[in-house]
């Protein structure tokens, strides 16, 4: 095996001119360069929008942008031989900020500047603004946030002959790397066997970046005929690869007296980096959800995002909706304070209720558990009792945020919102179980046991799931949107519903008796009209020997939805998650450091398959959420991240992250397993706008922006003594 290692644009936006390897050859281990030109077809990675080669052709738009792959002997061979490639530029004058890239009229980074753009247009807004008793606007703004899965991007690509390769790798989606690597090599998708190896950590940013990385390691590998490794090292796989997408945020809202919600005009602008990648999904997401859960008759949103010359912004634990709920949230504390209601009591007379219309007009009939959980975070909080003393030097807040999240792919994603199983018995009992989906710290695989084990009727000991690879099961669509529990669990009971017949009629030939009569539960096969009983394992002992099938597979998609893209009006999701968290904290006025002290969180998952699952999820997603909110301060400098790094970088350490405490609400869901609905992304996206209502509370200051560094927060206390100053003298 060789290594490889990527070479890269070092300027944020213009084309190279030539390409000098003979430092590069000099270093020993060199074995090869690859570039645009040993692309067999087609020069293109875009997931969804075809904007982005595999490697530069020319034109280069941030600074990590692609233009070759190194191959040495020894991974630092190839770092060193990466680093002597030496590359002329012409350059052209970059865009950073959205307001540029919106503003420009030439120069532009793609056709034109605006990678994408979703609305939502329902009922008469500005007649909703006439019968508003007060119209109240305020802006939000929410930055870049870096995954830092503590494993960075990594894979190995292995040639099996001319035409097949096979590739492992720290991955979240098996098959759009199939895909991605069938389109530069104009190869059927069979000939690409992709297989995740066990994955530290992903949290979107290894959705489509893996695709990339893996292309171009199986580019250098056909050619020298060689299996090649790619480890990125930090400071490239935090320059090279996504982050979360910055939103500012522009909302009008009209309220009766009463604080009904009664209009409102939403603008949404995201900074999506280089290349579209993934901003269709977030854009879309965040436009759909952007009022929150809540009854609205008229709405406006259009959510743009535009490219700049940065690194690219995508998938990241929850695809843009963490950023709309910082919007929506901290707007109804705003509209709170500004009509004299209380912040719950806002939140819940426009709460979405069984049978209400979710802004894009879609009727929620069954699973709406949202009131709940503002309920029961509210009780874990004490928030009706808590009266802080604020007098001293620490200043003391709850803030409250309230969320709903559109489970799987939605109608814009509908076409790949499927996913398979195998499910295979051996002849003593045991079970394997592949699935399209992944595991990545989430836990998906202890679900998956379980649900099979309840789905088959045997113990939980006799499962075990197959490491995801491609060959195992038809393709799945991506590990992503919190579908895993929903999508998988559905189709492991459309296995159980075709393996169970075979059983109770083999139990039934075994033991004389009713094949309606056979239970299957707990590892027993029981005829409940006698009594009598054997051991799962005897019957797959007996199918076997009978010459039964004893494979399976199990398959489910989404319902259908009803969905027009025009007016962003219909059936956005099938399902909708609720939840609620409530944040304390404790503000020092002298220093502005926030410390988040609690997070009292109430989840609507529909049925908890694994409830202590669910815990660490909300957990770890409060903690990521407090990252973003507080501590987590990505510093760019001329298209260079400033904050490569866990010295600059801030990730919450366990001494950062609040003592949580999670309440489940179970309003089960029709179309999911066992009632379940999805947790992961839910999981973050409550809690920027908990702590900074909680921030905005403790010290009386609406706290617009994050993250809420101790500069930001005394900055605006110091404007507040400044203004004082003013006033008094
Ligand atoms: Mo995640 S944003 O669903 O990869």
């Amino acid at each position: 095996m060789v290594h490889g290692a990527p070479v890269y644009s070092s300027i944020p936006f213009g084309e190279y001119t030539h390409i000098d390897l003979s430092e590069s050859k000099k270093v020993d281990g060199y074995i090869d360069f690859v570039s645009a030109v040993d692309i067999p077809d087609e020069n293109q990675i875009g997931v969804i929008i075809p904007d982005q080669p595999l490697f530069a052709d020319k034109t280069v738009r941030y600074i990590g942008d692609s233009i070759g792959f190194v191959v040495a002997e020894t991974h630092d061979a190839a770092i060193l031989a990466a680093k002597a490639v030496d590359i002329k530029y012409t350059e052209k004058t970059p865009y950073y900020s959205i307001d540029d890239s919106r503003e420009a009229t030439e120069n532009f980074i793609h056709e034109s500047n605006l990678a994408c753009h979703h609305k939502v247009r329902k009922g008469d807004i500005h007649k909703g603004f006439e019968e508003s008793d007060h119209i109240i606007e305020a802006q939000f703004v929410t930055p870049f946030q870096e995954h830092y899965y503590l494993e960075p991007q990594a894979c190995i690509a292995i040639p099996n002959g001319p035409d097949k390769i096979k590739i492992l790798g720290s991955i979240q989606c098996p098959f759009y790397i199939q895909k991605a690597i069938a389109r530069v090599f104009d190869w059927p998708y069979e000939n690409i066997l992709v297989e995740q190896a066990p994955t530290g950590g992903a949290f979107g940013g290894k959705e489509d970046i893996p695709s990339e990385i893996c292309a171009r390691a199986a580019v250098a590998a056909m050619k020298i005929q060689r299996p090649i490794k790619v480890v990125y090292n930090r400071n490239d796989d935090v320059q090279l690869t996504s982050k979360r997408h910055p939103f500012q945020m522009h909302y009008k809202v009209g309220v009766k007296k009463d604080g009904t919600l009664i209009s409102s005009e939403i603008l949404l602008e995201e900074n999506a980096g280089a290349y579209a990648t993934l901003s269709t999904v977030v854009s879309y997401r965040s436009c759909a959800q952007a009022m929150g859960p809540y009854v609205i008759p008229n709405i406006h949103v259009d959510s743009n995002s535009y490219h700049t010359n940065l690194p690219t912004t995508g998938a990241f634990r929850g695809f843009g909706s963490p950023q709309a709920a910082f919007g929506h949230e901290r707007m109804m504390d705003v509209i709170a304070e500004e009509l004299g209601i209380e912040p719950m009591e806002l939140r819940l007379k426009n709460i979405l209720q069984p049978g209400d219309q979710t802004q894009t007009a879609q009727i929620l009939n069954n699973s709406v558990g949202a009131e709940d959980t503002i309920r029961e975070a509210a009780k874990l909080a004490n928030w009706e009792t808590y009266t802080p003393n604020n007098d001293g030097r620490y200043k003391y807040g709850l803030g409250m945020s309230a969320i709903h999240y559109g489970n799987c792919l939605g109608a814009a994603g509908w076409h790949m919102d499927g996913s398979g199983v195998n499910i295979k018995l051996f002849p003593n009992g045991n079970v394997h179980v592949a699935y399209g989906l992944i595991e990545m710290g989430q836990g998906s695989e202890t679900v998956v046991r379980q649900m099979t084990a309840e789905a088959l009727g045997v113990s939980i000991d006799r499962i075990t799931v197959l490491p995801t690879n491609s060959a195992q099961v038809p393709d799945s669509g991506p590990a992503v949107a919190s579908r895993n529990v929903v999508m998988t669990g559905n189709a492991i009971r459309n296995a159980a519903e075709k393996i169970q017949p075979i059983l109770k009629k083999s139990a039934a030939e075994l033991m004389g008796c009713k094949e309606s009569n056979i239970d299957i539960k707990e590892d027993y096969v029981q005829d409940s009209d006698s009594g009598t009983k054997m051991m799962f394992h005897e019957l797959c002992d007996y199918l076997s020997k009978s010459n039964m099938d004893m494979e399976f597979t199990g398959w489910w998609h989404t319902p259908e939805l009803e969905y027009d893209a025009e007016t962003g009006m219909g059936e956005a999701y099938f399902s909708y998650s609720f939840a609620t968290q409530i944040a304390k904290v404790k503000v020092d006025s002298l220093t502005g450091q926030v410390d988040v002290q609690n997070i009292y969180a109430a989840y609507d998952v529909g049925k908890a398959i694994n409830p202590s699952g669910i815990e660490g999820q909300v957990e770890g997603g409060s903690a990521q959420g407090i990252g973003w909110a507080t501590t987590e301060d990505l510093k760019m400098q001329d298209g260079i991240v400033q904050t490569p790094n866990l010295t600059t970088y801030l990730l919450p350490t366990a001494m950062d992250s609040a003592d949580v405490e999670t309440a489940i609400v179970e309003k089960p869901e029709p179309e999911g397993p066992w009632g379940a609905k999805g947790i992961g992304e839910p999981s973050i996206i409550p809690t920027a706008g908990a702590v900074a209502n909680a921030v905005s509370n403790a010290i009386g200051i609406q706290m617009n922006e994050i993250p809420l560094t101790p500069e930001r927060v005394l900055n605006a206390l110091n404007l507040r003594r400044l203004k004082q100053d003013i006033v008094s003298c």
